[in-house]
């Protein structure tokens, strides 16, 4: 099925956040990291700026970069709209207000705006569906991150969540995972199930971060092979 520009929902954070909510030292940006629904995150765009590698996966990489512009400009009025009708939903710890969150998403669109076409030639914004098979081989990348993406949405259904992760687990040595809620900031129901199926062959651990948007959103999963 197509997917459709008016489903897309570009909003997207920046490398400091992405350090927040992994746990990223800075020996560990110097890894090779593949990160899944990126979207118009400016974590790509900031590592390469330092010269750092990183390869962004996401369904919206094809659209155009006008067709992105404009689609950010009609999520970003519903989605403040709805944070300032909610304000008291979130934690206002490292984002200080609704005006702070507008442009650190408006700063990180136009970052990611700004590197998207140059980024593409360079394949470092790849359009691809997960859970889907990659054209890499596997155990290419050292880290694989998936922040607002997996274990977020439960309208995707445990298995897609399953195959994602094992796809991300094929490619890469050590996953992590920011947040471990759903939308409505509870745990996210698909957590205990993945645990469950990661198991046996993994080594799984929940650590606190330093980031807090959502209530109680200040905790990551790790997957990682036992054998490391
Ligand atoms: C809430 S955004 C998070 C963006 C970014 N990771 C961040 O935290 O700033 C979730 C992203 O997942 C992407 N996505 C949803 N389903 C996907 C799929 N099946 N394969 C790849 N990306 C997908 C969406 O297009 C969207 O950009």
């Amino acid at each position: 099925m197509k997917f459709e520009l008016d489903k897309a929902v570009p909003w997207g954070r920046n490398l400091q956040e992405y350090k927040e909510m992994f746990n990223l030292r800075n020996s560990d940006l110097d890894k090779d990291i593949i990160s899944f629904g990126d979207g118009p995150a400016s974590f790509n765009s900031e590592l390469n700026y330092l010269g750092k590698k990183c390869i962004s996966i996401d369904l919206i990489y094809q659209f155009t970069e006008l067709e992105l512009k404009e689609r950010f400009e009609v999520v970003k009025s519903q989605v403040m709209q709805q944070v300032r009708n909610n304000a008291d939903n979130f934690i206002w710890k490292n984002i200080k207000s609704p005006d702070e969150l507008e442009n650190l998403r408006i700063n990180s669109m136009s970052n990611f705006l700004k590197d998207f076409s140059k980024g593409k030639k360079e394949g470092r914004y790849l359009y691809h569906s997960l859970p889907d098979k990659l054209d890499f081989k596997g155990q290419k990348f050292d880290l694989g991150l998936s922040s607002h993406f997996l274990l977020l949405y439960p309208n995707l259904g445990i298995d897609f969540h399953i195959k994602s992760i094992n796809e991300m687990l094929r490619l890469c040595k050590e996953v992590r995972i920011f947040p471990i809620l759903n939308l409505n900031a509870e745990k996210s129901e698909m957590l205990d199930d993945t645990i469950k199926y990661f198991e046996k062959e993994y080594s799984i651990s929940i650590e606190k971060v330093n980031y807090e948007f959502q209530k109680n959103g200040n905790e990551m999963l790790t997957i990682k092979r036992k054998s490391q």
